[in-house]
């Protein structure tokens, strides 16, 4: 019975995947899939090597990108890493423009584990991280990453609190070339005083011997940076 709902879900979202394709809704618009396209370009041009680092999966969109990019650049060599609750957005505390609730976005890992299966994603090219960050990006995690670098992060965890802490997390792993990807970077109306932008901006303000060179705008509201260390 659950198999069937998510196989419905599955096929309504490609159906309105289909639907974007037929009434030209995405022509001339560089969307998630195009930036990520890009962002395997560029580390294959300038031989950036690591792992993808995603954070915010939901029902694994993004993700299923990431791996389709991952085959057609033969990146063999890379890990995908998801981060996730798996129960949805945590408080997601008062703000003047709070557009979010807890819990939302909320899909299980066995839910997740199964949308990636019927997609042909392997167990085996990915990891899975659980747990809301504040406890999940923890010392036993960085063990699992030992050793590892970051050729991209994808960040598409929509909250202020979400992106300072995935930002102090990945600093570590991030090397001259990284590819660093927010979903939401223009969202509040692009309000520099709240969200993944503000999130940037304190990190970088804290951080010196690192530098974030604006890259690419894509879909309606997020951006991309190069990572440099200075
Ligand atoms: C907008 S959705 C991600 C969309 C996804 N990238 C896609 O392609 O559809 C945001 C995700 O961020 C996760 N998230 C946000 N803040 C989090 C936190 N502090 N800890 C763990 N997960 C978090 C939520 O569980 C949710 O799955």
């Amino acid at each position: 019975m659950i198999k069937n709902a998510v196989k419905k879900i599955i096929d309504m979202e490609w159906f309105a995947r289909m639907m974007e394709v037929l009434d030209h809704r995405s022509d001339n618009r560089m969307t998630e899939l195009g930036m990520l396209s890009q962002a395997f370009e560029f580390i294959k041009i300038n031989e950036v090597c690591g792992d993808y680092l995603e954070f915010g999966l939901w029902r694994g969109k993004t993700f299923g990108y990431a791996h389709r990019m991952k085959h057609r650049y033969r990146r063999q060599d890379m890990k995908l890493w998801g981060f996730d609750s798996f129960q949805g957005l945590p408080d997601t505390g008062a703000h003047p423009d709070n557009i979010w609730y807890k819990g939302q976005f909320a899909c299980s890992r066995p839910e997740f584990e199964s949308i990636l299966k019927s997609r042909g994603i392997r167990s085996c090219e990915y990891e899975l991280v659980e747990g809301f960050y504040r406890e999940s990006l923890n010392d036993a995690t960085r063990r699992r990453l030992a050793g590892r670098k970051a050729a991209i992060v994808y960040i598409d965890c929509d909250l202020y609190d979400s992106t300072v802490e995935v930002l102090d997390f990945i600093q570590p792993y991030l090397v001259n070339g990284s590819i660093v990807c927010f979903d939401d970077f223009y969202n509040y109306k692009a309000d520099p005083e709240q969200g993944e932008q503000k999130a940037l901006s304190d990190f970088l303000r804290k951080e010196s011997g690192i530098c974030f060179i604006p890259y690419m705008a894509y879909a309606p509201l997020g951006k991309s940076f190069i990572c440099r260390r200075t």
